[in-house]
């Protein structure tokens, strides 16, 4: 394991270009054991084939640190707009021209090479006038979106139908860690004013995790660790609910089959692959609700296991006080609303630089593709 978790209050042009190189190698390390057809291979209308993904993880850098930072034209004249995310919808992806094989490689590449190039001509102090420069914001933005796709492509690589053994140099554990001994139980959080959202010291944070501003909050008790495999298959034996996404019967027990490999499933570690819906569902037979996101804020540095799943909250993804989009209304904005729930925490497959307290996922309440399970909240006794 080599992941850097070490905080940078101000970027240099050293610690930005070992951040995108860290970026690019796990790319490069998840990708290397599968071959071009297994990254152009559609599996699924609810995620892209890894090609799109790869792709537009250079178009994204192409278009903030060569285009809008360079002022230099793209390589591939419009081909950016096969990967906007939001012009082209995950189900319409596979059919999409775009690159393939050694031309997507050298895409790849060639973006990157273009990027250091324009890095070593711009300001990127903590005084930077550029606001997009200031404090390596754009950097820090490209890094934290190719680490999120990451993940996405994880998800992809849950489906694929050949075992899929890990590179050497891959630093992803590859399974969520099991939960810690002898931490069960609840933790009492008191009443009071609570400060949520990122602190405005120069770091980064996306625009939805901004303003930081008060927030009231009456005693809640919140379970310590998420919800395990051996809580959820009693709730599942006791109600007939549908198991977790990856999961079949198994003799009289279950199994799981991810990533071409059939494992039973470990009644210690983590339920993973829930919806909200089966969250919510699961919570009231457990005679608890979700917590709120800002109840999870508030707890969190009280709470253990975070970093092993996605925890759902019961909080509709909305702006904060304040909220200003920046530097791109697609990134938040567009989904602010009831549609999608938040979700806190992090999970084995999100690399730690994106994991920080006030960083704020979000999904649709019905999707089980994403590493999320459950963590309980209920008033207090
Ligand atoms: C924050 C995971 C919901 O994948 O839609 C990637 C992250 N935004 N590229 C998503 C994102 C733009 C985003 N999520
Ligand atoms: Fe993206």
């Amino acid at each position: 394991m080599s992941i850097a978790t070490e905080v940078t209050p101000s970027p240099t042009r050293q610690s930005i270009e070992a951040h995108l190189a860290e970026a690019r190698e796990r790319t490069i390390a998840m990708i290397a054991p599968l071959g071009d057809e297994l990254l152009n291979r559609v599996y699924s209308p609810l995620l892209s084939p890894l090609a799109w993904d790869l792709g537009h993880i250079a178009n994204f850098e192409e278009l903030w640190l060569v285009q809008t930072v360079g002022g230099r034209p793209p390589l591939h004249g419009d081909l950016g707009r096969y990967y906007d995310a939001i012009e082209n919808p995950r189900r319409d992806r596979g059919a999409l021209p775009i690159l393939h094989d050694a031309e997507l490689r050298a895409y790849m590449a060639e973006v990157r090479e273009r990027t250091l190039e324009v890095l070593g001509e711009v300001e990127v102090g903590p005084d930077a006038e550029d606001r997009l420069l200031r404090g390596g914001f754009v950097y820090e933005m490209l890094v934290a979106h190719e680490l999120q796709h990451q993940e996405t492509m994880l998800q992809l690589l849950q489906m694929l139908d050949v075992p899929y053994r890990p590179a050497e140099a891959d630093p992803t554990p590859y399974a969520p860690a099991p939960l810690p001994e002898g931490a069960a139980g609840t933790v009492l959080v008191e009443a009071g004013t609570y400060e949520i959202g990122a602190p405005d010291d120069g770091t980064f944070a996306y625009d939805n995790e901004r303003s930081r501003h008060a927030v009231e909050l009456c005693a809640f008790e919140i379970d310590r660790t998420p919800v395990a495999n051996a809580t959820y298959i009693a709730y599942m034996e006791d109600t007939g609910a549908e198991p977790p996404m990856y999961w079949e019967p198994d003799g009289g027990g279950w199994a799981r089959t991810a990533m071409g490999v059939t494992v039973p499933v470990d009644p210690a570690r983590p339920v993973v692959h829930v919806s909200f819906e089966e969250a919510e569902a699961f919570a009231r037979w457990a005679g608890g609700r979700l917590p709120t996101e800002f109840e999870w804020e508030a707890a969190r540095p009280r709470l253990e296991g975070v970093g092993a799943v996605w925890e759902w909250t019961s909080s509709d993804f909305l702006a904060y006080p304040g909220f200003e989009a920046f530097p791109y209304e697609e990134y938040s904005k567009v989904f602010f609303g009831d549609a999608y729930k938040v979700l806190r925490g992090a999970s084995w497959a999100t690399h730690p630089r994106v994991a920080r307290p006030s960083f704020r996922n979000w999904d649709l309440p019905q999707r089980r593709q994403i590493f999320a399970g459950i963590r309980l909240a209920k008033e207090p006794a």
